[in-house]
């Protein structure tokens, strides 16, 4: 039965066949020749927290999409879900409250140009790396507008000075390709070659290292091997990405595709121009995306305080693991994502698909167990979409979430709507 639309797979029963076959925890995965396409894998380059595995996008994208489709991830985070739409020759759309998070999808999308060519700018940099001498104060002649004085606690004064050389380098350079890598490796490397070595919550409830943890870190030369690595792997990943990535590409070069907004209120692009929603949605008082992320807010310029009121991402970021003492915070979360269901919903076209990733809680964890069965259930009572199918997948072991609150998840949730399903 047609929905009208060439760009989804129509028939719901062929595709619910091919997405039973598939072993959700993909452990271990496919034996994939050197020729052929992966996943790309955004999450090697950057620690951003709660990132979900490639697979799961690059899989549903390819069964349920055909290229030349629309894929969306209102959620986008580091774009785990935007880098398997390109590759796969679909055109990405992303949005996400977290401005560095979107500032690190646009510049990995920057050195997704085939235009791109990958080793020159590798010895570029590391010919602008050598330059790097110790003794030079290089604090005076970064901008203004970083906050210098926010960041200089949490590093080894030796670091410190590296970083202080890195900005200026990034804030000179005129070579889009060379800029766009220093701003990704700038933005991994001021929370990994931090001192604070106790993980993204401590930065996130700002706690500077203590004297005897400050440690030197090593940043140049961290940043320089994580580049090798970054340019390199985009290198392969892009050999096999078939005959018509440029044609995706240029369709796309000089578009907005990545958006730092709050997903409830994104209008950039028009009502039901969606093919395909692939999201992890954030989960109820578990992470701090924005405040995590702090040390590389300072580098942009922006204040981050411990309360919501010093930043406007902080402020409409949705399930925050700080809000979680209030009373009213679950209440808040379902609010705040059922406005961001109605939006995300409204961007899908007639016959286009929606999937939500989102935490499988054990039974006796029951209040969590019902909060994000309601966002799923808000879905399905909205009249046009209708739930085709839930995939259960069992974490392995070593990506098991330890924090507190979360210790049981172990599972996750992949449940697929439907717009208008005729069939
Ligand atoms: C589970 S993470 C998604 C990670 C993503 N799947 C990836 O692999 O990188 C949830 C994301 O939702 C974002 N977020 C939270 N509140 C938001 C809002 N109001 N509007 C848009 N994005 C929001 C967070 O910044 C975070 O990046």
């Amino acid at each position: 039965m047609s929905n009208g639309s060439e760009s989804v797979v129509d028939d719901v029963k062929q595709a619910k066949a091919a997405l039973s076959n598939i072993d959700w925890s993909f452990h271990p995965g496919p034996a994939l020749s050197e020729t052929e396409l992966k996943p790309f894998n955004a999450r090697k380059y950057h620690w951003y927290p709660a990132t979900f595995v490639p697979e799961i996008p690059f899989t549903l994208i390819e069964i349920l999409t055909s290229p030349g489709a629309t894929v969306y991830d209102p959620f986008s985070g580091i774009g785990t879900t935007y880098f398997q739409a390109l590759s796969l020759n679909r055109k990405p759309i992303g949005t996400d409250i977290c401005k560095v998070a979107v500032d690190y999808t646009e510049n990995l999308s920057t050195l997704f140009d085939p235009d791109c060519d990958h080793q020159k700018v590798l010895h570029s940099l590391e010919e602008k790396f050598d330059e790097y001498s110790d003794g030079v104060d290089y604090s005076t002649e970064v901008s203004d507008e970083i906050l210098l004085d926010e960041l200089r606690p949490w590093y080894s004064e030796p670091d410190f000075q590296k970083f202080c050389f890195l900005f200026q380098l990034e804030a000179a350079n005129e070579n889009r390709f060379e800029k766009a890598a220093l701003r990704i490796a700038i933005s991994d490397a001021l929370k990994s070659h931090c001192s604070q070595n106790r993980g993204w919550g401590c930065v996130a409830d700002n706690m500077h290292p203590k004297e005897e943890q400050i440690m030197d870190k090593r940043a140049l030369s961290g940043v320089s091997s994580k580049l090798q690595v970054l340019l390199r792997d985009i290198d392969d990943h892009l050999a096999t990405a078939g005959d018509y990535y440029d044609e995706i590409y240029s369709s796309i070069r000089d578009s907005q595709t990545i958006f730092h907004t709050d997903v409830r209120e994104f209008t950039d692009i028009v009502d039901e121009s969606v093919d395909l929603v692939v999201t992890s949605p954030p989960y109820p008082e578990m992470t701090d995306y924005v405040a995590a992320q702090r040390l590389s807010y300072y580098w942009l310029g922006e204040k981050v305080g411990l309360s919501d009121r010093f930043n406007n991402d902080m402020n409409t970021e949705i399930g925050a693991r700080r809000k979680r003492s209030r009373g009213s915070s679950n209440r808040e979360y379902l609010e705040m994502m059922y406005e961001a269901n109605e939006n995300i919903v409204s961007k899908v076209a007639e016959g286009g698909y929606l999937c939500y990733v989102l935490p499988e809680i054990d039974d006796d964890e029951d209040e969590r167990k019902e909060i994000v069965s309601k966002v799923l259930t808000d879905i399905e009572n909205r009249n046009e979409m209708s739930r085709i199918e839930d995939y259960m997948r069992v974490i392995p072991s070593n990506r098991r979430s330890h924090n507190i609150k979360w210790t049981s998840l172990n599972q996750e949730r992949i449940s697929l709507f439907r717009k208008n399903d005729e069939s």
